[in-house]
C-alpha cells in the first residue's frame, strides 16, 4: 500500500480523490486550510513552509504519489488575484519542489496537478503574468494583473492554470524529474460540479457565463468521476504517462481549438 499526499482534501475532487484512495486502502496525507491531518494556509509562504514539513514527517520521507487539488476559483474582491495566485500556483510548485527528495526515494512515484480548461478557453490570458508565475514574481503577477479591475480575478485564475500546466510539463522532462522517476502530470477538467463550481453558480454574473459556454457533451462533470481519472494517473497503469495535461471537460478544450496541433 502506498502513501499520498493530497491537498485541497476537505472539499470537491480533492476530497473525492483522498476518500477513493483511503477506501483502496492506501495512507492519505491530507493538507487543506479546513481542518485536515495537516492543516495549513497554502495563500501564505510561512503556511506552505509548514505543511510542506508537517507532510514529510508524517510521510516519513517518501512519498509514493501527490495530488494537489488546493485551489480558488474567479470569485469577484479586491485581494483574491493575491489569493488566487498564491494557492494556485505557489501552493503547487512550492509543496512539490520540498516533496521532490521524497517523491524520488519512492520507486515510480506519480504526481497529478489539478489545471483547468480555462488555460485553453479564456481569451488573451496575459502573457506577462504567466512568465511572472514561471520566474517566480508574485508582485509582477499582481501589476500585470491590476488594469483588469473586476476582471482580475478571472484573468488571474486563467493566468494560474496556464503557468502551472507550463510548469508542470517543463519540470517533468527538462528539470530531471523523470531522470529521478517521478511522473508529473496535470489534469484539466471543465466545469465540474464541486462547492467551488456551486458557489460561481450562485452569483447571477458568473452563472450566466458558465451557462453560455461551449460544452460539446452538455452539462457539468462529476467528482467522482474526475477522480477516477487521478487515481488511474496514479496507478502502475499510468508509468508511461509524463508531462502530459489530460483534458476531461466534455469537449470545451476540443470545441475551442480542434486545429491547434
Ligand atoms: P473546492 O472548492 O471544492 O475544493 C478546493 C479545496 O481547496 C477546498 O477544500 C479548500 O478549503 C482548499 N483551499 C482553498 N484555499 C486554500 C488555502 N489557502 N490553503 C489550503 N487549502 C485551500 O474545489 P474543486 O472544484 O474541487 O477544485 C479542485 C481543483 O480543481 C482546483 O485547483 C480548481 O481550480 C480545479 N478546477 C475546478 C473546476 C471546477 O469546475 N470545479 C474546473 C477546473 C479546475
Amino acid at each position: 500500500m502506498s502513501t499520498y499526499a493530497v491537498t485541497g482534501a476537505a472539499s470537491g475532487m480533492g476530497r473525492a480523490v483522498a476518500d477513493q484512495l483511503r477506501t483502496a486502502g492506501h495512507t492519505v496525507i491530507d493538507v487543506d486550510i479546513v481542518e485536515s491531518t495537516v492543516t495549513a494556509d497554502l495563500s501564505t509562504p510561512a503556511g506552505r513552509r509548514s505543511a510542506a514539513t508537517e507532510v514529510l514527517e508524517r510521510a516519513d520521507g517518501r512519498l509514493d504519489g501527490a495530488v494537489m487539488a488546493a485551489g480558488l476559483g474567479p470569485a469577484p474582491g479586491r485581494d483574491r488575484p493575491r489569493l488566487i495566485a498564491e494557492v494556485n500556483y505557489f501552493g503547487v510548485v512550492d509543496l512539490l519542489e520540498a516533496w521532490r527528495p521524497a517523491l524520488a526515494a519512492a520507486d515510480r512515484a506519480k504526481v497529478v496537478v489539478f489545471a483547468s480548461n480555462s488555460s485553453t478557453t479564456v481569451p488573451v490570458v496575459p502573457g506577462r503574468a504567466v512568465r511572472g508565475f514561471l520566474d517566480g514574481d508574485l508582485e509582477k503577477v499582481l501589476r500585470t494583473l491590476r488594469p483588469f479591475g473586476k476582471q482580475a480575478p478571472t484573468f488571474a485564475y486563467a493566468a494560474s492554470k496556464v503557468a502551472i500546466s507550463r510548469w508542470v510539463r517543463r519540470t517533468a522532462v527538462t528539470r530531471g524529474w523523470a531522470g529521478a522517476g517521478i511522473r508529473l502530470n496535470a489534469i484539466a477538467p471543465g466545469a465540474v460540479l464541486t462547492p467551488l463550481l456551486d458557489k460561481q453558480l450562485a452569483t447571477p454574473a458568473e452563472a450566466k457565463q458558465i451557462k453560455r459556454f461551449p460544452v460539446p457533451i452538455g452539462g457539468y462533470g462529476d467528482a467522482d468521476q474526475l477522480a477516477d481519472w487521478v487515481v488511474f494517473m496514479l496507478s502502475d497503469s499510468a508509468d508511461f504517462l509524463c508531462g502530459s495535461v489530460v483534458f476531461v471537460d466534455g469537449g470545451s478544450d476540443a470545441w475551442f481549438r480542434a486545429d491547434d496541433w
